[in-house]
């Protein structure tokens, strides 16, 4: 197959915004226990905090984390995980059949947020709650002193405020499974004198209203536009959840799943400014695709939930291989190339629960094939986001059709160009041509095997990672791609 771009440095979408880089961290599974907290492990820090997992997270280059749901904050009481840790209640966690121990809660997510260099990014009960317990911590968190939450905040340790600055307002309202499900209305209504109230506290808050858990909610587009009439002026951004995997062997389609992405993105931003419009408003509000992922959704569908209520159970350990890290770049290049309104996102989730990192209790970490496109894109994606419309062949697929081979996007620093590619082709290489006006190759990696299901485990860590590719020509430019394979190609 034979593909070709075309780099111009004066067609800029939008600068490369750091928040895409996000991540999530929930009270699921083994996220928090035994995944970035485990005192008694080996690399345990003073905070019973995994330094292995610690640097994990810095290498993968997350930028925010979004904490600490998830379906698990519709039913969370902030309150239970402050103070001494031996007076602190265990609870039942209605949305994973699990016991919730409280060992952890904002203090410490803070303090791990501050060692892992990554933003906080907190997520409001709005299912069994409302206005006033969002009060409550916003002052407990942001309050300098002098009032009774925040002086109880000091008191607990942390002098200095939390300084959040970005708040979900409540999780998945639209989903029937969430606790405390409800309709666009009911939902539209809290979530606006929420965000009132709390911009009366503190008016330069980042809010985001919550959008749809994915592009086939029967009420997809009918939710944004209710929720967006009632909260269009005290709201900076929706947010959209997606999550893709590979259904009855159909790869096609898998690895064309930012097809769905696009969409996604592109209904989101038109109702948006639909509503702007019959608003009278000049106000733009912004995408936060604050969940995405590969996430074997039906196999934990069509597992027995815990009987019993365990405590951090192994819940959702996806593991994945190859096409799934090279879906996952694909994922990466459509929230890039729409950078001029997707300006956060999060990668659900950071350890263990469908997660680029992975621990055993009291053992080793390592990178799944995940992590590296994730990791290679917030590294070297830098400047400005280029246009790009690559001239590729297509192929047909089940779900959406006629779909390019070639997926691609561009970044441009005072470093030079930076080129992010996948070839989505099962049967062949593709040779990318590029006219890049003057510029020369400087590097070319590849991230591919022979074996598109290859994993990567605790004893075989590296068998999936970027490699050299050593299939370069200048002159004309010419890199080639192999097979189901994520690039990433430096030019200067
Ligand atoms: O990330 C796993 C779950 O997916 C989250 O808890 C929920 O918000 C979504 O449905």
């Amino acid at each position: 197959h034979d593909a070709r771009l075309t780099i111009d440095p004066a067609f800029r979408v939008a600068p490369v915004r750091r928040r895409t880089f996000g991540a999530f961290v929930e009270h699921l599974g083994r996220c928090v226990y035994t995944g970035v907290y485990e005192p008694g492990h080996p690399s345990a820090d003073e905070d019973g905090f995994r330094r292995d997992v610690l640097d994990l997270t810095r290498e993968l280059g997350v930028s925010t984390v979004r904490y600490p749901g998830g379906n698990f904050v519709s039913g969370y009481r902030w309150e239970d995980g402050i103070g001494p840790k031996e007076n602190r209640p265990r609870r039942l966690d209605l949305a994973w059949h699990s016991t919730e121990t409280n060992e952890v809660g904002v203090d410490e997510f803070v303090r791990w947020c501050r060692k892992a260099e990554v933003e906080p990014m907190m997520a409001l009960n709005l299912g069994t709650r409302g206005i006033a317990e969002a009060l409550d911590l916003l002052e407990y968190c942001n309050h300098p002193s002098g009032t009774a939450l925040s002086d109880l905040r000091v008191a607990h340790g942390a002098e200095e405020p939390h300084a959040i600055r970005m708040w979900c307002l409540g999780n998945e309202m639209d989903g029937p499974w969430q606790t405390g499900h409800k309709t666009a209305l009911e939902y539209g209504r809290l979530a606006a004198e929420t965000a009132r109230a709390m911009r009366m506290v503190d008016p330069g808050l980042e809010l985001v209203a919550c959008g749809s858990s994915g592009s086939t909610m029967p009420t997809f587009g009918a939710w944004e536009a209710t929720v967006l009439e009632e909260t269009y002026d005290v709201v900076d951004l929706i947010s959209c959840h997606a999550y893709y995997e590979e259904k009855d062997g159909d790869l096609g389609s898998f690895l064309a799943c930012s097809t769905d992405m696009e969409y996604f993105i592109r209904s989101v931003v038109a109702t948006a400014d639909h509503v702007g419009a019959r608003l009278k408003s000049r106000k733009r509000i912004d995408v936060s695709f604050d969940e995405w992922n590969v996430w074997y959704l039906s196999r934990f569908q069509a597992a027995e939930p815990p009987r019993d209520w365990p405590v951090a159970p192994p819940l959702l350990e996806d593991h994945y291989h190859l096409a799934d890290a090279v879906a996952l770049g694909g994922l990466l290049i459509t929230l890039l190339r729409n950078s001029d309104r997707v300006t956060a996102a999060s990668l659900a989730q950071l350890v263990n629960v469908i997660a680029p990192i992975m621990t055993e209790p009291g053992g080793r970490a390592w990178r799944q094939t995940t992590f590296h496109p994730f990791a290679q894109a917030s590294r070297y994606a830098a400047g400005d986001v280029l246009r790009v419309e690559p001239v590729s062949p297509l192929y047909e697929t089940a779900e959406y059709g006629e779909v390019p081979l070639l997926h691609a996007v561009a970044t441009r620093s005072d470093d030079g160009v930076t080129i992010f590619a996948v070839n989505r082709a099962t049967d062949g290489p593709l040779s990318l041509e590029l006219d890049a006006r003057g510029l020369r190759i400087t590097s070319a990696t590849t991230l591919t095997d022979p074996d598109v299901y290859a994993r990567n485990t605790a004893d075989d860590p590296d068998r999936v990672a970027p490699r050299p590719n050593e299939n370069v020509e200048q002159d004309p430019m010419r890199v080639l791609l192999p097979p189901v394979s994520w690039n990433v190609i430096h030019l200067s």
